[in-house]
C-alpha cells in the first residue's frame, strides 16, 4: 500500500475585501459585534459575473499543479468539495475538468459541507493508497456571498462567510525523495483520517430550498409550497416571499457540538498514531469561528504557535477554508518538512473530521 501526501497546494482569494463597517449598509450589525462574536474583521466576496465557485478553484489548482511539479494532463481524478456550486448539477467538478481542459478523467463531487474538504481528501487518500490514482486534485472552493440573507433577518450567518479556494495535489509518498539520507520521514504523508456524522441535528444548520423535502423532515414548515402547482414547488413565489431560499442556523448548538466534537476528533487522530497534543507541530481548524478555535486550543491545551487561524481576514469559507489556511500557513513557512499537521473540522450535518499527516 502506498502513502499519499500532499505534494502542492494553492489558494485563492478574490480582490474585493468586505469589511465589517462594509455590512452596516445592509444590516443592523456592528464591527464590535462581529469580533467579539466571530473574530471575522474582513472577509472576500468573488465577483458578481465571471468569478464562480468552479472558477476560484481552478484559480487555487493551478497554482497546486504547478507546485506539485506536474501537467495538467497529469492529473488523474479530480475530487471537488462545495456548498455553492455552479449549477444544481452537474457538480464543480465536471466544470472545472472543462475550464482546465484536462482529460477524460472521473470528477468527483463532494457535499459534505465544513467537513467536506477532510472528506475529500480522505477520499482521495484511499485511492492513492490502493495505487488506482497517481495525482489527485481536491479541491474546496465557495462562493457564499451569492446566497445568504443580507437583510438584518440573516446577519447571525450572512457576517460569518466569505468566498475564496483552495487546492491540493495528492501523490504517493516516495521515500527516496524525502529528506536527505540519514533525516529520512518514513512516515512523512497522510497518516490516517477519521470522518463522522450524526444526521440527528441536520436542520441546525442547513439550507432546506430549493429541495425535495415536501415537508417531511421537521413538524414546521421548511418550505411553503402548498399553494403551488406541479412544476412550482421546487421554487414558489412564496418561498421567495418567506425568504426560505436562504440558509438557517441555531448558532448556540452548533457552537456547542463544535467544541464538544473538534477535540474529540483531533484526540481520535493522535490516539490512532500513538501520539500526544505536544507532538503536533500545527493545528488547522476549520475557520468555522474564531471562538470555537480557541475553545479547541485551549481544552488541548495547546500553545498559540501550534493553531493558525486565518478566519480574521477570510471569514468562514466552508471546504475551502481547511486548504486556504494550510496554504497560507506553508507559504508563511510555518511549516516544514517533516512537521506533523493536523486538520479537524465541523459543520453542518452534522459531519466532523480529522486527518493527520506528516509534511
Ligand atoms: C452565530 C454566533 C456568532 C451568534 O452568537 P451568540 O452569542 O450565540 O448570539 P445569539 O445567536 O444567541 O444572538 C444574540 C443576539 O445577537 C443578535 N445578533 C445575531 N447576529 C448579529 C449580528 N451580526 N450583529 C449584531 N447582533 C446580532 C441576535 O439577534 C441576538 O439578539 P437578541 O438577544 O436581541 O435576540 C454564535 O452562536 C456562533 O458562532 N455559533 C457557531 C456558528 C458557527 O461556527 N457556524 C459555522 C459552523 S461551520
Amino acid at each position: 500500500m502506498h502513502r499519499s501526501k500532499i505534494a502542492g497546494i494553492g489558494m485563492y482569494v478574490p480582490k474585493n475585501v468586505v469589511t465589517n463597517y462594509d455590512l452596516l449598509k445592509y444590516m443592523d450589525t456592528s464591527d464590535e459585534w462581529i469580533q467579539e462574536r466571530t473574530g471575522v474583521k474582513e472577509r472576500r466576496y468573488a465577483d458578481r459575473t465571471g468569478e464562480t465557485t468552479t472558477t476560484m478553484g481552478v484559480e487555487a489548482a493551478k497554482v497546486a499543479i504547478e507546485r506539485a511539479g506536474i501537467t495538467l494532463q497529469d492529473i488523474d481524478f479530480i475530487i471537488f468539495a462545495t456548498i455553492c456550486p455552479d449549477y444544481y448539477f452537474p457538480g464543480c467538478g465536471v466544470l472545472l475538468q472543462r475550464a482546465m481542459k484536462m482529460k477524460e478523467i472521473g470528477a468527483l463531487d463532494v457535499r459534505n459541507q465544513c467537513s467536506g474538504f477532510l472528506y475529500a481528501l480522505s477520499v482521495g487518500d484511499q485511492f492513492i493508497k490502493t495505487g488506482m490514482y497517481k495525482n489527485i486534485l481536491v479541491v474546496g472552493s465557495e462562493k457564499h456571498s451569492f446566497g445568504l440573507d443580507f437583510s438584518t433577518r440573516g446577519r447571525n450567518i450572512s457576517v460569518i462567510f466569505g468566498d475564496g479556494a483552495g487546492a491540493v495535489v495528492l501523490q504517493p509518498t516516495d521515500p527516496s525523495t524525502s529528506l536527505p539520507a540519514g533525516q529520512a520521514a518514513p512516515d512523512q504523508g497522510i497518516l490516517s483520517t477519521h470522518l463522522h456524522s450524526d444526521g440527528v441535528s441536520a436542520e441546525i444548520l442547513a439550507m432546506y430550498n430549493p429541495g425535495t423535502h415536501a415537508n417531511h423532515w421537521k413538524e414546521e414548515k421548511l418550505a411553503d409550497f402548498d399553494e403551488a402547482e406541479i412544476g412550482e414547488m421546487f421554487m414558489s413565489h412564496a418561498m421567495i416571499d418567506k425568504a426560505q431560499l436562504f440558509p438557517n442556523m441555531d448558532g448556540p448548538a452548533v457552537f456547542k457540538k463544535a467544541v464538544e466534537k473538534f477535540p474529540e476528533v483531533i484526540i481520535e487522530a493522535l490516539n490512532a498514531n500513538g501520539l500526544k497534543t505536544s507532538d503536533i507541530k500545527l493545528l488547522i481548524p476549520h475557520q468555522a469561528n474564531l471562538r470555537i478555535a480557541q475553545f479547541v486550543q485551549h481544552k488541548l491545551k495547546l500553545r498559540d504557535d501550534q493553531v493558525y487561524n486565518n478566519i480574521q481576514k477570510f471569514g468562514n469559507t466552508t471546504a475551502a477554508s481547511i486548504p486556504i489556511a494550510l496554504c497560507e500557513a506553508w507559504e508563511l513557512g510555518k511549516i516544514k518538512e517533516g512537521d506533523l499537521i493536523c486538520l479537524a473540522a465541523f459543520g453542518s450535518g452534522f459531519t466532523w473530521a480529522s486527518a493527520l499527516l506528516r509534511w
